[in-house]
């Protein structure tokens, strides 16, 4: 099966730091089984576009959310218009940090995964544990086997406490009951120690703060494979 390792740079970096990061990541060479995805900030999604890691498909471009809404009047939203041409493959919906700062709700998400999926980009669904079900029960019956689910506990996000390698397993097995068997990878305080345990019981790992500097992103890269 596939693996997925994601970066998510939430809203850090401008212009000069995503191309400085550009540079010091061009040893960055996966194997084929493994994509390596990067979710910037909407307004830097067109620099790493042109960029040859990109163009020769050795990275993807993911985007960290998307209006639940199309293309029209909805002043401030992307909608998955805007991103016709920037190759897109990928799109976080519903990071807990959405959930608590920008007060996205399950139906909120729900409606950005139909959008998503409209147009062919792949949904990866963040969801904590107590919540699986619900989070799962506001998405359309047969949205679910088409989307990947990322396990964030907000106990681990950005704290240096990361999950139990075991609880994840166990969480995936919930994931699969809900979901059926989608990809499920693990995300919260995942560097380049710990990142192949977590390979060992999911399929791929999201990465915040360790995925800012290129060469401690490359190290997780490195590692997994
Ligand atoms: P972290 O963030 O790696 O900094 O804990 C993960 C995430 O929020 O996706």
């Amino acid at each position: 099966m596939k693996k997925y390792i994601v970066a998510n740079w939430k809203s850090n970096k401008n212009l000069s730091e995503a191309e400085q990061w550009l540079q010091e990541a061009t040893l960055i060479n996966a194997s084929k089984e493994t994509e390596v995805i990067i979710a910037p900030p909407f307004p830097l999604l067109g620099v790493l576009h042109t960029s040859t890691l990109f163009t020769e498909k050795k990275l993807q471009l993911a985007v960290q959310t998307i209006s639940p809404y199309p293309a029209g009047s909805y002043t401030g939203a992307v909608s998955t218009r805007n991103l016709v041409g920037l190759d897109v493959s990928y799109a976080l919906v519903g990071h807990s940090e959405r959930r608590v700062h920008f007060k996205e709700s399950d139906s909120d998400v729900a409606r950005q995964v139909e959008q998503l999926i409209e147009v062919g980009i792949a949904p990866i669904v963040c969801v904590d544990e107590p919540s699986i079900i619900s989070q799962a029960s506001a998405l359309r019956e047969s949205d679910l086997s088409k989307v990947i689910v990322a396990f964030e506990p907000l106990s681990a996000i950005g704290t240096g406490s990361r999950a139990d390698v075991g609880l994840v397993g166990r969480v995936r097995d919930k994931i699969h009951a809900v979901f059926g068997s989608v990809p499920v990878l693990y995300g919260g305080s995942v560097d380049g120690h710990n990142a192949g345990e977590y390979l060992l019981v999911c399929e791929g790992v999201l990465v915040g703060g360790a995925s800012l500097d290129a060469r401690s992103f490359r190290e997780i890269i490195d590692r997994v494979e």
